[in-house]
């Protein structure tokens, strides 16, 4: 039975398509965004769901250009890292671009606040739901981001720690995504790891299971 309150065809059809056309961006081309397009980006992202709606997402817009070259360099040590553990396909890693931070038009960190643990509702035998909703607001910019003709690509290659020293963040505080977010050239028709061959995507079915896990163990 079709629900009395589904959106038109064309509304649910800008929705789908949205939703299989968002691409995580890492090329950049130099323009600024347009006027008002950043708060929009954060409203949407302030309306995502959240645990016990505890909003557990803070923004912090970076735009001093030798701060922006110090997360740089600490992305470029993570990956470099990454790299070394990827024994035979270390060189191919390192072909990959994994972030645009000195090209986007908007760089954001986004982390969780410290003072999480007062919040229980949701939370007692699963702490990292506050992440989860994180993840939730985060999605909900690159979707409107992809609908505005944005890129916005999620750079998670740095050591947390480091990166809250830096940006004086409070204990217990930690940041979980570095956003690059800006005009670009076109958008990757596929995920950009897959048109590099890094990896193939698996089709949903290979997801779903009924009533019990699997026996044979799926990777
Ligand atoms: C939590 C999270 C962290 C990610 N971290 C990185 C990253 O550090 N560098 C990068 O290039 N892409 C990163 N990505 C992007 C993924 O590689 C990308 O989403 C995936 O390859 C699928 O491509 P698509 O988003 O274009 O569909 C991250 C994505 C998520 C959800």
């Amino acid at each position: 039975m079709k629900s009395k309150h589904s959106y038109s065809n064309v509304e649910k059809d800008a929705l789908y398509r949205v939703i299989a056309e968002r691409r995580d961006m890492r090329h950049f081309v130099n323009a600024p965004l347009e006027k008002g397009l950043l708060a929009r980006l954060l409203t949407v992202a302030n309306q995502a769901p959240s645990v016990g709606l505890m909003q557990p997402w803070r923004f912090i817009r970076i735009t001093d250009q030798d701060l922006k070259i110090a997360i740089k360099e600490r992305v470029e040590t993570e990956r470099k890292l990454t790299a070394d553990l990827l024994d035979s396909r270390k060189s191919e890693f390192l072909k990959l671009k994994v972030e645009g931070i000195l090209e986007c038009a908007e760089l954001l960190v986004v982390a969780l606040p410290d003072g999480r643990e007062k919040h229980l509702f949701g939370r007692r035998t699963m702490p990292d739901m506050d992440l989860a909703s994180v993840s939730c607001a985060i999605q909900n910019m690159w979707l409107a981001a992809r609908a505005e003709g944005i890129g916005l690509g999620w750079v998670s290659l740095f050591d947390p720690k480091q990166l809250a020293t830096l940006l004086n963040m409070p204990e217990d505080s930690r940041p979980i995504a570095i956003l690059c977010i800006g005009h670009v050239e076109k958008f990757y028709e596929k995920p950009m790891l897959v048109e590099q061959n890094w990896i193939k995507p698996i089709e949903v079915e290979q997801f779903l299971f009924e009533n019990s896990w699997p026996k044979k163990n799926h990777s």
